[in-house]
């Protein structure tokens, strides 16, 4: 057997230390980016603990279970750390971010105000908006220009104004803004010529978040998206980040209810247990779920929500068990809830001679409280990308999302178990560590495990 069955060192990457500060910028300063720079700001003064987030919590397993090391991911990888974040962003509404985040009322008051001094410095850039992609939302803090490149050229001075008043020595961007209306790639999205002439002419499908991803690319920043608007997953796009040697990911944070779908749904797939229906309806009443109340918004986030069952049941594979499955979501806005959704599922499955069973889950979550560590972790890691020199799109970074981008060809993975096995080996591979199976057959049926079961020594194990 060869000694290094899954190992890449010609992947192994020469990363370049994470000096000086990181600049966060965000278009959408609303619920999930006040919580998640409010919990930063917390576990800096060691008043709150990031729980939820990969980065800062989690351990990493190296080498083999006989002698395991499990170093923490944020001493296994070099990250930048919670201090060296600066945060920035746009929003349409002036409001800053301690104002923000008490209107949002996702932390209470009493937690937000230690973290106040911080939170009311941040006050939001003025946006490019356009009601025509966004209906439920009118604010005044808005740009104004000519024609949409010189919209993108404004944000371009932002970003290095930014960088340069703050003495950055790098920044990301996360888009934290509203869910844009429903939109498939047209003509002008095809190459970056055609998106640039696009942008001088004010070509109506050229979205605001397409023109944050475009000015995010120009100046070599990192662009993740957390919404499920195409933003970045433009052919043109995807172009420019390889040009500027630049990495992209998205779309769609994957939090409450989706979350919850991508770790049940694998489960019953590997016991090849069948599904005949999934209806999921929630109720959610923030701002995000006042734009998702228009059809148009919704669409986005239905796409996006929808396509999972599909791409993790694999119908065509498994037709008896998952063809015709009937998948229904719902979101309704109810203002009294805020941020604290409520989701049902209904989950009708079968197993042994057909029998029918039922699952019922009820996920009393709170949205931004489950976005704000993805933030976090894809701020890090996309800044990460950057100083390893990835460019182009971050499919190890599926895990975060719900709609996870991909190369063309290629399926997009949506089981979150498999979407975990593949950013940790990728951190793996990056720091030329081997890459773990967990097969695990190696420690029993090896020369090297049988001379040590029958106590002759030798090392065993590899996965
Ligand atoms: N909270 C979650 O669990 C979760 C999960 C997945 C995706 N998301 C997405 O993340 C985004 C943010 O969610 P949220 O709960 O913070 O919503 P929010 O409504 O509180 O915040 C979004 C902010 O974006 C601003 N905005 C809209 N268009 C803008 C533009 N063109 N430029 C700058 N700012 C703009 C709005 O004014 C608002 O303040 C939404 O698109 C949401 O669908 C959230």
């Amino acid at each position: 057997m060869s000694e290094k069955t899954s190992f890449y060192p010609e992947l192994e990457k020469k990363i370049i230390p994470p000096r000086g500060k990181l600049g966060v910028l965000m278009p959408g300063l609303g619920a999930v980016a006040t919580t998640f720079i409010a919990g930063v700001v917390l576990a800096r003064k060691k008043l709150a603990r990031p729980f939820g987030s990969l980065t800062q919590m989690q351990r990493i397993r190296l080498g083999k279970r006989t002698s395991p090391k499990f170093p923490l991911i944020r001493e296994f990888v070099p990250l930048a750390g919670l201090e060296d974040l600066v945060f920035g962003g746009w929003d349409i509404y002036g409001d800053n971010a301690y104002e923000t985040a008490v209107k949002a009322g996702v932390l209470p008051g009493t937690v937000l105000e230690k973290a106040r001094p911080e939170l009311s410095e941040i006050r939001p850039m003025p946006a490019v908006f356009d009601r025509n992609w966004v209906k439920k939302l009118d604010g005044r803090n808005v740009k104004a220009a000519r024609n949409k490149m010189d919209l993108a050229e404004e944000l371009v001075g932002d970003i290095e104004r930014f960088k340069s008043r703050n003495k950055l020595s790098r920044a990301v961007m996360v888009w934290c803004g509203s869910t844009e209306v429903y939109s498939s790639p047209a003509p002008v999205h095809r190459t970056l010529s055609a998106f640039e002439r696009g942008l001088k002419e004010n070509a109506p499908e050229i979205s605001p978040s397409m023109i944050y991803a475009y000015a995010a690319l120009r100046t070599g920043t990192p662009y993740a998206n957390g919404a499920p608007n195409l933003s970045a997953e433009l052919p043109a796009l995807t172009a420019l980040a390889r040009e500027k040697k630049t990495a992209i990911a998205g779309k769609d944070f994957k939090t409450g209810q989706t979350l919850m779908k991508t770790i049940v749904a694998p489960g019953l797939k590997a016991r090849m247990l069948g599904l005949r229906g999934w209806f999921s309806t929630n109720i959610l009443g923030n701002r995000d779920g006042e734009v998702l109340d228009d059809p148009g918004s919704f669409k986005s986030k239905e796409v996006s929500k929808a396509s999972v069952l599909d791409a993790i049941l694999d119908p065509g594979l498994y037709p008896e068990l998952y063809k015709d499955v009937f998948h229904k979501i719902r979101i309704e806005y109810y203002p009294p809830r805020g941020d604290e959704k409520e989701g049902w599922d209904n989950i009708d499955i079968f197993g042994w001679c057909g029998m029918p069973m039922q699952i019922k889950i009820n996920f009393l979550c709170r949205d931004s409280i489950l976005a704000a560590p993805v933030v976090l972790d894809l701020a890090l890691f996309m800044d990460l990308a950057a100083r390893a020199g990835l460019s182009g799109i971050q499919e190890w970074l599926s895990f975060y999302f719900k709609s996870p981008m991909c190369r063309p060809d290629l399926k997009p993975e949506h089981d979150l178990f498999i979407q975990h096995l593949k950013l940790q080996n990728t951190l793996r591979i990056l720091m030329g560590e081997e890459v773990l199976d967990h097969s695990g057959l190696d420690y029993y049926e090896s020369r090297e495990s049988l001379l040590e079961l029958t106590g002759k020594g030798g090392r065993a194990g590899k996965s």
